[in-house]
């Protein structure tokens, strides 16, 4: 167990925005190297210099549209370049799109992929090596709570995450003895723009709000960080989810009835 985090090099995906903005200034308290990767360097650079002034931080700022695979594995090698090694790998950045399963695009449904899933394997592929030749690193994932129960109108959202989620089960122990550990990071909903830019033009009227239930950004943030230190396999957000999973994994058809009602799908 590792409980120091000063000068650790954390690259982490999606800073630009919610949760990975908010386990930026996290670990920037805890005194780590940070890398921060997204489209909107802009806003990289805000949050890099609010870092640095608060906390002193060591900030690089990386561009990368994670869509474009050659540009995921340039990420990876750009971080090595400029701190010469690689201790933590947040593979945070996401795209939700929510819609019918029969209405939505195929190149929709490719870009969900891409940025959730594929993305995540060229990062694994490029960080990896280089990791079990410093000796060692942590990765981790944040896939979601609908990695472990899909949910109507996000089908496709849905088995980006079982993809990440079994991807890094298969992985964390193929990688083992190259002391490479990974979490999964399991979050419910939670108050950032993914919800609230949500396009609800292609969803049911009838589709319920969940604003009210979301848990802010900043409770993920602290329990990535803590994830940082102890390196557990699995972490859900907020914690009693782990319960549900396991609910909604030995009752499927009761789960089925309940979300029926809830999403007012019946016939
Ligand atoms: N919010 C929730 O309720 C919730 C629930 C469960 C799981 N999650 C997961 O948590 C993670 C973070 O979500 P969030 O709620 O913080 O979302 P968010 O506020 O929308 O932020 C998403 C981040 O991903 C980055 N990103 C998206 N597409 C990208 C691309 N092609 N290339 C590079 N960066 C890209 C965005 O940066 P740019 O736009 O600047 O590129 C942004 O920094 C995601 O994996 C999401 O699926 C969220």
């Amino acid at each position: 167990m590792h409980e120091e985090l000063t000068s650790r090099v954390v690259l982490i995906t999606g800073a630009s925005a919610g949760i990975g903005a908010a386990t930026a200034r996290e670990l920037a308290r805890a005194g780590c190297r940070l890398a921060l990767a997204a489209r909107r360097t802009e806003r990289l650079e805000e949050l890099a210099q609010e870092l640095r002034a608060r906390h002193n931080s060591e900030v690089f700022v990386h561009a990368v549209d994670l869509q474009e695979a050659d540009q995921v594995g340039g990420m990876v090698e750009a971080v090595f370049r400029r701190f010469g090694r690689l201790d933590v790998l947040i593979n945070n950045a996401g795209l939700l799109r929510m819609a019918p399963l029969l209405a939505m695009p195929l190149d929709e449904m490719e870009q969900l992929m891409n940025t959730n899933f594929w993305a995540v394997v060229h990062a694994v592929r490029a960080a990896a090596p280089l990791m079990a030749r410093q000796g060692g690193g942590h990765i981790i994932n944040v896939a979601s709570v609908v990695s472990r129960r899909g949910l109507p109108y996000m089908a496709v959202y849905a088995a980006t995450k079982w993809a990440l989620a079994g991807l890094t089960e298969s992985v964390r122990v193929e990688l083992a003895a190259e002391n490479i550990r990974f979490t999964t990071v399991y979050p419910g909903a939670i108050d950032t723009d993914m919800p609230r830019n949500l396009d609800r033009s292609r969803l049911p009227a009838s589709y319920p709000n969940h604003g009210r239930s979301r848990v802010p950004p900043e409770r993920v943030a602290q329990a990535i960080a803590r994830a940082v230190r102890r390196q557990p396999l699995e972490v859900y957000v907020p914690a009693w989810l782990r319960y549900a999973a396991w609910g909604c994994a030995i009752f499927p058809a009761l789960m089925d009835h309940y979300l029926r009602r809830h999403y007012k799908t019946r016939a």
